[in-house]
């Protein structure tokens, strides 16, 4: 085996050039380097950026740099050379915000809209695909837990980075966190109060052991991997806002053979089904929820 050398890279004189000038803004990232960016992303490290929206992958390009102080020369050498350098700049790379119970009125749609449906089912496996620290995941549950499904449900949250999936294995948050998912927690319509399903210590909240115990979490990449379950319900919100067009229709593609004989599809509050094929392939139930689902076998 040969290792790749930053030769391999080309670096050029104007990137030696930035390095002198330090690059100080990073305003001037060309669509060129971005595009050199994914080329070296994808031989050195098998990840494949290129269908990812190149407006936000400038801006978190330009983040990361500003952040660790670094020229578009750098940038490369780190990728290149510096081990564990990858790991930050997937963090940096992937867009991990999320919250419990996000957009309340989703939620409240699934419980009244799906769950019926699903509650004919004798197992009901669910997909939390790009999951993030587990937040969504543990609202599933929540609600599976409310409308007594829980103990036939399973709940699988993939996500490609791998140290927020750490934090969702946890399933510890930050008291301050719950206190502004309680409020979502409310507009949904549950039960009692979120912190009835935490076991609170000091500053920090650990969701209930019992409900853990139906979750599981893995990493997945939505780009190249494939499904690996069959399931009732897939979730998979506030992910293609950074995808292009012709990404999402792969991964809608991934989605539709994964799910069952009219198993359902829940996208974000931005993210709706426009491709024709597609909508041939999925009914929306709930338009203003993006809550699909799949018609045919
Ligand atoms: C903004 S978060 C959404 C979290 C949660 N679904 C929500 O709506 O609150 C987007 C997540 O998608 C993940 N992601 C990005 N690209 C991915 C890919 N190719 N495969 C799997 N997950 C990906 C990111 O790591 C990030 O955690």
């Amino acid at each position: 085996m040969r290792f790749l050398r930053t030769e391999d890279f080309q670096l050029k004189t104007s990137d030696q050039d930035s390095v002198l000038n330090m690059d100080v803004t990073h305003q001037g990232l060309t669509p060129e380097q971005i595009a050199e960016l994914i080329d070296l992303v994808k031989k050195v490290h098998g990840f494949d950026f290129s269908d990812y929206t190149k407006a936000s992958l400038k801006r978190r390009l330009t983040r990361i740099m500003q952040l660790k102080k670094l020229s578009f020369y750098d940038l490369k050498q780190a990728l290149i050379n510096s081990p564990g350098f990858f790991q930050d700049f997937l963090e940096e790379i992937t867009v991990n915000v999320t919250e419990m119970f996000r957009d309340p009125s989703f939620y409240k749609a699934l419980n009244s809209q799906v769950l019926p449906y699903l509650s004919t089912y004798q197992h009901i496996k669910i997909w939390s695909a790009g999951c993030a620290s587990g937040e969504e995941v543990y609202s599933l549950a929540i609600l599976m837990r409310q409308a007594g499904l829980k103990d036939k449900s399973f709940i699988y949250g993939t996500d490609i980075n791998t140290v927020v999936l750490k934090e969702a294995r946890k399933g510890i948050y930050s008291f301050r966190n719950i206190k502004s998912y309680t409020e979502n927690y409310q507009i949904a319509g549950l039960n009692g109060s979120l912190t009835d399903h935490f076991t609170t210590m000091y500053d920090a909240a650990t969701i209930h052991s019992e409900l853990k115990l139906n979750t599981l979490f893995s990493v997945h990449n939505l780009i190249s991997d494939t499904g690996f379950n069959e399931f009732q319900l897939i979730t998979c919100r506030n992910v293609f806002i950074y995808f292009e067009t012709q990404l999402q229709e792969r991964i809608l593609e991934l989605f539709y053979n994964s799910l069952c004989p009219h198993g359902f599809l829940c996208l974000g509050s931005k993210e709706t089904i426009r491709s024709d094929l597609f909508k041939r392939k999925f009914v929306a139930v709930n338009q203003k929820e993006n809550i699909y689902q799949k018609i045919g076998s």
